[in-house]
């Protein structure tokens, strides 16, 4: 297959997609010499990641992939969604953020403490087609900000299974059970299939 364009800025997914897509060429926008910027105006995760993926590769003629995440908090009707990287200011620290959302959820039992993170990843070609893939880690928000890894809301992110929060995981253990590792995997499978098919 041809070189595939991933659309984001952020260093930290670039490396994750190319060790998790190893068997393909992937080159970061920088790379790939683009500046482009898309408006994420979409009401989902995958309407975002359509949009972002379709509008590089019309510009570009190549392969390209994108994703959009986000946290969905179930007490605060799924907020801050497809709005995480911009809630409460784009330019806002996340330690405030994170600050912000244990206070909204002070007192809050367990069993409503439920959230999760998503990751909607889409891979458009130049001839119009657009492979799509979702995924999921559920948690719960902790009581407290805890772990110095990761990024964004990663810190207030508690695991059960792991008895952490994804801020407490080594970037391996946190690739292996997130939303964006499992996304990218399902997306790897497609590609895969999609290369078969045209052989
Ligand atoms: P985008 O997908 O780059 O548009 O950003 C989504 C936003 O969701 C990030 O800026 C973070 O606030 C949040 N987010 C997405 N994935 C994660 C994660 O793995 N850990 C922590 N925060 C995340």
């Amino acid at each position: 297959m041809e070189q595939i364009i991933f659309a984001t800025k952020n260093k930290g997914k670039i490396k994750e997609v190319k060790s998790i897509l190893h068997d393909f060429e992937v080159i970061s926008m920088e790379e790939a010499g683009i500046t482009l910027e898309v408006i994420e105006d979409g009401k989902t995760f995958i309407e975002n990641a359509v949009k972002k993926a379709k509008e590089i590769s019309k510009v570009t003629g190549k392969i390209t992939m994108a994703d959009d995440s986000g946290l969905e908090i179930d007490f605060l009707d799924k907020k801050p969604g497809v709005y995480s990287a911009r809630y409460l200011g784009e330019n806002t620290p996340y330690i405030e953020k994170n600050n912000h959302i244990l206070h909204l959820m002070e007192n809050v039992p367990e069993q409503k403490r439920s959230a999760r993170f998503v990751c909607a990843i889409a891979t458009a070609f130049p001839n119009g087609k657009v492979l799509t893939t979702q995924s999921t880690i559920e948690g719960l928000i902790a009581h407290e900000i805890k772990g110095e890894n990761g990024f964004g809301y990663d810190p207030i992110f508690f695991v059960p299974e792991k008895g952490k929060t994804t801020a407490e995981l080594s970037p391996e253990e946190k690739n292996n059970i997130s939303h964006r590792g499992k996304a990218l995997k399902k997306m790897k499978e497609l590609l895969t299939k999609e290369e078969e098919m045209s052989h």
